[in-house]
């Protein structure tokens, strides 16, 4: 295996071969969106170019768009090891969970408890909490001081009536990996189904579904180096218990049972280009010789260790500053590179000096209003967050060091 080659990764990316201030400075906002690689802008840009019309239908130009979109979802099944039946394309992580409590709603599960975390971002708490209205009782899951959710708080909170357990695969805050596999057996031992939101997971390594089999499994394509999209898996038990959200004369296709709302399909067909630019990450350092045959688990691994490598400065400077809270651990091996600190003076002013040094961060809740509220962050300020991905570079996190040394 060749060592991580940073000049390739950043290649694969228009961001850093433009000629755009945005994409000159030094990027630390990934976790909210990342740059999308080469192989997804080409693809959304041919199709409008291209095939701009709409698919599936009989002529030339409507057949190719509608196998260009097909082609690209089997793709992305293929990377995550999952059925492309159940794997279903719709406009948002958010719209995904609203649309599925919406089906859970018009079930006719017997089961009526759903546990939910503070952890999560709204996007997998919110809808499920709603549905308390519906006859639904809701019992929290709630992270203990450090921000953490532990395995024994949840034994304590399931029984034969639960039927749901919302939970982040990682939290988009303190960038913690939760325990997922023992987290959905659990679940599954007592009966309940499992939603997983991997949103802040999947950019630092394509998830491996089988690997844990959640019931619900979704993630944004645009934090994850490809367009606007929100990708979610259902498992069939599930989908069987749920209510179609789709026209009636629909409900017999897999896919579009959950996804009413159809999304743009230049942006379908550019989805596969995820799977290409993990293709290349493996032909060019993993000597990959059948281009069918990559491992994923191989490139999540060359991903997760070029990141632990350039996290680890950015943490032991954080650990001696005195003047800064650190929400979660200062361990790379506990966390993926989402880091959320507070400082005592203004924390969206931090954010504004840093953009005057060229260095992009982020500064709010994030939409995890529940969780700083648990930490006893003030939401007002909120927390400055860096998030970087493998194709950060040494010398960004250097800088990110130096802005943040003077200004704390
Ligand atoms: C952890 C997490 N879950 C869910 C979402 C919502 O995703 P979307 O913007 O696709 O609705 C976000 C967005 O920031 C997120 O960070």
């Amino acid at each position: 295996m060749k060592n991580f080659d940073l000049d390739f990764v950043r290649s694969q990316f228009y961001a850093f071969d433009a000629d755009n201030p945005l994409y000159q400075k030094a990027f630390f906002e990934n976790a909210g969106g990342s740059f999308p690689c080469k192989f997804v802008v080409d693809k959304l840009t041919r199709f409008y170019e291209t095939k701009k019309v709409q698919p599936y239908g009989y002529f030339n130009g409507s057949i190719e768009a509608g196998e260009e979109m097909d082609k690209s979802t089997e793709k992305l099944a293929r990377l995550l090891r999952v059925p492309t039946n159940n794997l279903h394309v719709g406009p948002s992580t958010s719209q995904n969970t609203y649309v599925l409590a919406n089906a859970l709603r018009l079930s006719k599960t017997k089961r009526k408890t759903l546990i939910v975390s503070n952890q999560d971002h709204e996007a997998n708490t919110g809808v499920w909490r709603n549905l308390a209205t519906q006859g639904f009782e809701i019992r929290e899951w709630g992270v203990r001081s450090n921000g953490s959710l532990y395995l024994e708080d949840l034994k304590q909170l399931i029984d034969c009536t639960v039927c749901l357990i919302a939970l982040p695969h990682v939290s988009n805050i303190i960038g913690q990996v939760n325990p997922v596999e023992e987290i959905c057996n659990l679940a599954r031992e007592s009966g309940a189904f499992t939603c997983v939101d991997g949103v802040s997971y999947a950019p630092h390594g394509i998830p491996q579904i089988n690997d844990f089999n959640p019931d619900i499994y979704l993630f944004s394509s645009y934090k994850t180096f490809g367009p606007h999209l929100g990708v979610m898996y259902v498992s069939d038990n599930l989908a069987a218990e749920l209510e179609s959200q789709c026209h009636y004369f629909n409900k017999e296709f897999p896919n579009k049972r959950f996804t009413p709302a159809g999304p743009d399909h230049a942006q379908v067909s550019a989805l596969g280009g995820i799977y290409d630019y993990y293709e290349a990450l493996a032909n060019h350092h993993l000597n990959n010789k059948s281009p069918l045959s990559f491992s994923t688990y191989d490139v999540n691994h060359l991903i997760a260790s070029q990141e632990k490598k350039i996290l680890k400065p950015l943490l032991d400077f954080l650990k001696t500053k005195t003047n800064v809270r650190l929400l979660g651990s200062y361990e790379v091996e506990d966390r993926v590179p989402t880091v959320s600190i507070t400082i005592k003076k203004s924390n969206i002013a931090l954010a504004k000096e840093l953009n005057e040094l060229d260095i992009s961060v982020g500064a709010g809740d994030f939409y995890a209003v529940r969780l700083l509220n648990a930490l006893n962050v003030d939401i007002n300020e909120g927390v400055v967050r860096l998030s970087f991905v493998h194709y950060t570079s040494d010398s960004d996190v250097e800088k990110l060091i130096s802005g943040l040394d003077q200004h704390l």
